[in-house]
């Protein structure tokens, strides 16, 4: 197998020889993960595309998909892309083709990716007797069914009806107000990463003498801090057990500028996240901003020459790392954005699950560039999309 001309390096290639030959023989006995991933594509490809017998080796072999996805939305329709210039059995370009047919409903998501992107919620202000800045903001949790790729389904818990919830942006200093109604059927609270005092910090059974802690449903409670320290941040809920509940939705992005500011820029929140739709301890779909391949078939749209800033987040639950890669372009990697110099110059970041950073660039030529986890079968899984460069 030749390997990809990719980004991939000479040890991409070599993985994926290794990996070929020890998992090429057999569709059934390979090893756990293997099965595993047998039922993810099965629940969203539906078995059609998988075939009764395609060997599933693609999966290991980095970038496959990734270059499918690249041939685009031109052959999305196309589910008889086997054979076409690949030696394996790539289901996966059918069963990502398959994904990406059809539209999810954004009116009755209450939201849209493309919109959240861009969409910074700063609250209401206003000035205390001191001279600081008050600022406010209302959230209620819910529980609400939402569409994470065509036709796919799942019982989310949200802040706000959205999934991540708002992006919440303040400046380094002021004071923060958060309102929290729990109008959902479970407990839930909301833990926000900062520097404040403990009983502020969402967790359950500390704060409960002043009513925090963990929120009944029914019951309020006003998370009240200062804003500490600048950089990207994020939040989400701290009931037991954690991973189901960050995992139903129950986060976003939080961020603090420094009193200076940041230069002007074209601005996004990217939130890395992923969905278990069968509840078998692994996600079946991958995506920014919730909804799988959204970006695929809605490129966002940029100025070339434009600086571009985004603030990234990995919340993905249940897989021990992320990433972010870039094609064709470098940018400036601010780790937690807690300084205004950047650690790195770079293409591909990897990310813990909490871990963030702000991220800056510029694309000098017009076109279409990928972006995508570093992570060929969450790229394969959703978590793809395009920059669409014009003048
Ligand atoms: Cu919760
Ligand atoms: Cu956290």
């Amino acid at each position: 197998m030749r390997p990809l001309p990719d980004d991939g390096g000479p040890g991409d290639g070599a993985a994926s020889d290794s990996s070929e030959s020890s998992h090429g023989g057999g569709t059934t006995s390979g090893p756990r993960e293997t099965k595993s991933l047998i039922s993810r594509r099965r629940l969203l490809a539906g078995g059609a595309l998988l075939g009764a017998s395609i060997p599933i080796v693609h999966e290991l072999i980095p970038h496959a998909g990734v270059h499918r996805a690249l041939e685009g939305s031109a052959v999305a329709a196309d589910a008889g892309l086997e054979g076409s210039g690949h030696e394996s059995g790539h289901s996966a370009s059918g069963f990502a083709a398959g994904f990406r047919e059809g539209e999810v409903d954004h009116r009755a998501n209450g939201f849209n990716p493309t919109d959240i992107l861009r969409d910074f919620d700063g609250g209401r202000t206003r000035r205390l007797a001191s001279g600081r800045v008050l600022r406010e903001w209302d959230v209620v949790a819910q529980d609400k069914e939402i569409e994470i790729a065509p036709g796919v389904k799942f019982a989310a818990w949200t802040y706000n009806g959205r999934v991540p919830g708002p992006t919440f942006r303040a400046t380094e200093g002021e004071r923060l107000r958060i309102n929290f109604m729990n109008g959902s059927e479970h407990p839930h609270t909301i833990h926000f990463h900062g520097i404040h005092p403990d009983t502020m910090d969402g967790v359950p059974g500390i704060g409960e003498e002043i009513g925090g802690g963990l929120i009944e449903p029914g019951e309020q409670f006003t998370y009240e801090f200062d804003a500490e320290p600048f950089g990207c941040h994020l939040y989400h809920c701290h009931a037991l057990p954690l991973a189901a509940h960050i995992a139903k939705g129950l986060y976003g992005g939080f961020i603090i500028d420094p009193k200076q500011g940041r230069p002007k820029a074209d601005e996004m929140v990217m939130v890395m996240n992923g969905f278990d739709t069968n509840f078998d301890g692994s996600n079946e779909v991958y995506a920014v901003n919730t909804v799988g391949f959204h970006h695929v078939n809605e490129p966002i749209q940029v100025k070339r020459d434009e600086l571009i800033r985004i603030y990234l987040i990995n919340i993905l639950e249940r897989d021990l790392v992320n990433s972010f890669h870039v094609h064709a372009n470098f940018f400036q990697h601010y780790p937690t954005g807690t300084s205004l110099e950047p650690s790195e110059f770079t293409d591909t970041i990897v990310q813990g699950q909490g871990e963030r950073a702000i991220l800056e660039m510029r694309f000098p030529f017009p076109g279409r560039y990928m972006f995508h986890a570093h992570v060929t079968e969450f790229a394969e899984l959703g978590w793809m999309g395009f920059f669409e460069v014009s003048e």
